[in-house]
């Protein structure tokens, strides 16, 4: 089987990483093109490199724009890379513009693309994220669901002969590298030094930073927490706070750079809990046993708002009292998989060629 990948930002680095080592593992041939969405190393070069992914066979520089601009621009030149490799199938992850711009490429040749991390939902239609979840999965032609919560919203959508539950991806990386990094002293930089008790914040979700008002609100709420904050700031957070001249390092807030993952899942294991508006961060949060409050109203991981190990403060009034909770007593269940979630899709991959 011959497996083309298509990614460009972040967290698909990181769901990349177990796929390309359950095709390796079973002997598949996989090819990787990178859009070029996101760039900057410590949001790319560093995931290939700790995760011990294989560099890509095609880099189409794409780089940032306007979703128009960079969703167009990476099916243009998506074009004549599926048609020299004719894979078996085209595989895109989770929900940027590289993985709606990789479904449309490869259904417009008719090659049988497959959405990882489908199904799944926060139901707010003004999320970027959120049509291009949408898009990619009626596009596609299998669905391979992370929850069985996401089965039932593909079901809801008539996609239930297109879908598979394989688990989660992201636990699979995110589990493994917890007991690689448990023990050992977090590393968040040389600018911070911490301390029992300190929080993880990032936000970078458009609802939040591209209006000055609700992210001057953020930042001063982040600044009024009694706990140090190591405030991991995103590229798009530090532009438009620059922009619209909010400093992000007021109060508690210390600015960082992004870290690489091995530091992000030790720093959240040794935090007292996280801040944060990023689906994969509520999600690891979890996993790790960390108390984790989003800000936003909504979230696709609904899974972790059971026993209160996620809570949502969109109006940003109780992020004081929430960011102090002790982490909840009751055990965590297991909804996102035992960890093997990329053979499985591999499996299910392969019995479709
Ligand atoms: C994108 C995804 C989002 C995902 C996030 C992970 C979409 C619509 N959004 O958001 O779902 O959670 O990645 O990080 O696809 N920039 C840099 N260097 C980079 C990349 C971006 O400086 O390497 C800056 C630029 O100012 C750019 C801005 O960040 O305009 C936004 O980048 P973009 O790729 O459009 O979206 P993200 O906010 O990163």
């Amino acid at each position: 089987m011959k497996v083309l990948s298509i990614v460009g930002a972040r967290p698909q680095f990181v769901k990349l990483a177990p796929v390309a080592e359950a095709l390796e593992v079973s002997g598949h041939q996989h090819l990787i093109v990178h859009t070029g969405q996101h760039y900057d190393a410590n949001l790319s070069e560093v995931f290939f490199a700790d995760l011990k992914i294989a560099a890509p066979n095609v880099h189409l520089g794409v780089g940032s724009g306007s979703h128009g601009v960079q969703t167009g621009a990476i099916l243009a030149a998506l074009d004549s890379v599926l048609d020299d490799h004719r894979p078996d199938w085209v595989l895109v992850y989770g929900d940027t513009n590289s993985t709606l711009a990789g479904a449309i490429a490869a259904v417009k040749m008719h090659l049988p693309v497959a959405h990882l991390e489908a199904g799944l939902r926060s139901f707010n239609r003004r999320m970027p994220e959120e049509h291009n979840r949408i898009l990619t999965d009626h596009a596609a032609d299998l669905c391979l669901a992370p929850t069985e919560l996401a089965i039932s919203n593909l079901a809801k959508e008539g996609l239930s002969d297109r879908s598979a539950l394989v688990g989660d991806v992201m636990t699979d990386v995110c589990l493994r590298v917890r007991d690689v990094v448990a023990g050992l002293p977090p590393r968040l930089h040389d600018l911070f030094r911490p301390t029992d008790g300190y929080l993880i914040a990032t936000i970078h979700r458009a609802e939040n930073t591209d209006d000055p008002d609700r992210l001057e609100a953020i930042i001063s709420a982040l600044g009024a927490l009694s706990r140090p904050v190591a405030l991991l700031a995103h590229p798009r957070l530090v532009a438009r706070a620059a922009g619209f001249g909010i400093r992000l390092a007021t109060g508690a807030v210390h600015q960082l750079q992004p870290l690489s993952y091995p530091e992000l899942v030790g720093a959240v294991l040794s935090s007292h809990g996280v801040i944060t508006d990023s689906g994969g961060l509520q999600k690891e949060s979890f996993l790790l046993g960390v108390p984790c409050t989003t800000l936003r109203a909504e979230t696709e991981w609904p899974e972790t708002l059971e026993d209160g190990w996620n809570v949502l403060d969109p109006d940003l009034d109780k992020v004081g009292q929430l960011a102090d909770r002790p982490a909840p007593r009751l055990p965590r269940g297991t909804p996102f998989g035992d960890g093997h979630a990329a053979a499985k899709a591999v499996d299910v991959l392969a019995s479709k060629v």
